[in-house]
């Protein structure tokens, strides 16, 4: 059973919702006074982690908005250290001339950003805001930038809401830290 691994709840889901709340409505109150027939906006969810987050942002977001995923991968399989980002799948079309708003599950190493952010530039993005649900406390996350932050949390593995171990655990509506053990073995497999 995959509730026996959990840890710690590190973000209860009333918390996440209750600040994905105020997200939307601080990116709501900047973003609505540019978004015309002039200037299209596309929210960008960055796969397979910020699924979860991104639906429930869009929902919030009263603006006339699209929706592309890109997909880049930096932890293949059981690793929980990136090996640097790479992009695996994108959509770029439509893009030009608009704003994008590039929405991930968590800021760690900075890598996902900052190969995202100037490729989103260079197909024609006016101009590109950045949103994460999560930041990690440690100097590499610190020091991107970024526009929108939910939450900075200390720098442990997490999973839920989208984050994965693995690929698994991604449905669990908290976010929570893994018992030890966990991470490393194949225990995830059985979950
Ligand atoms: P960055 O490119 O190093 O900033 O890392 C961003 C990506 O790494 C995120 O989109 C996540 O997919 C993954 N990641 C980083 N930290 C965690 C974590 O604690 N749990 C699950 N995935 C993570
Ligand atoms: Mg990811």
């Amino acid at each position: 059973m995959m509730r026996s691994h959990i840890d710690k709840v590190i973000l209860s889901r009333q918390r996440i919702s209750r600040r994905v709340q105020e997200l939307a409505e601080e990116i709501t109150r900047d973003l609505s006074p540019h978004v015309s027939r002039e200037s299209h906006l596309t929210i960008v969810s960055v796969m397979t982690g910020a699924m979860v987050f991104c639906s429930d942002l869009v929902r919030q977001l009263p603006l006339q908005l699209r929706i592309a995923t890109m997909r880049v991968s930096s932890y293949p399989g059981i690793a929980t250290n990136t090996q640097g980002a790479k992009l695996v799948e994108a959509q770029f079309d439509g893009l030009a001339g608009g704003r994008v708003l590039l929405v991930d599950d968590i800021l760690d190493s900075g890598s996902t950003l900052r190969l995202l952010v100037p490729m989103l530039k260079s197909h024609g993005a006016l101009e590109v805001k950045t949103c994460v649900l999560l930041r990690k406390k440690r100097p590499e996350a610190m020091a991107t930038p970024v526009d929108y932050v939910g939450f900075d949390i200390p720098d442990e593995f997490v999973v839920g809401y989208g984050l994965d171990y693995d690929d698994y655990y991604r449905n669990l509506p908290d976010i929570v830290s893994l018992k030890p053990g966990i991470i490393g073995g194949e225990v995830g497999r059985r979950a």
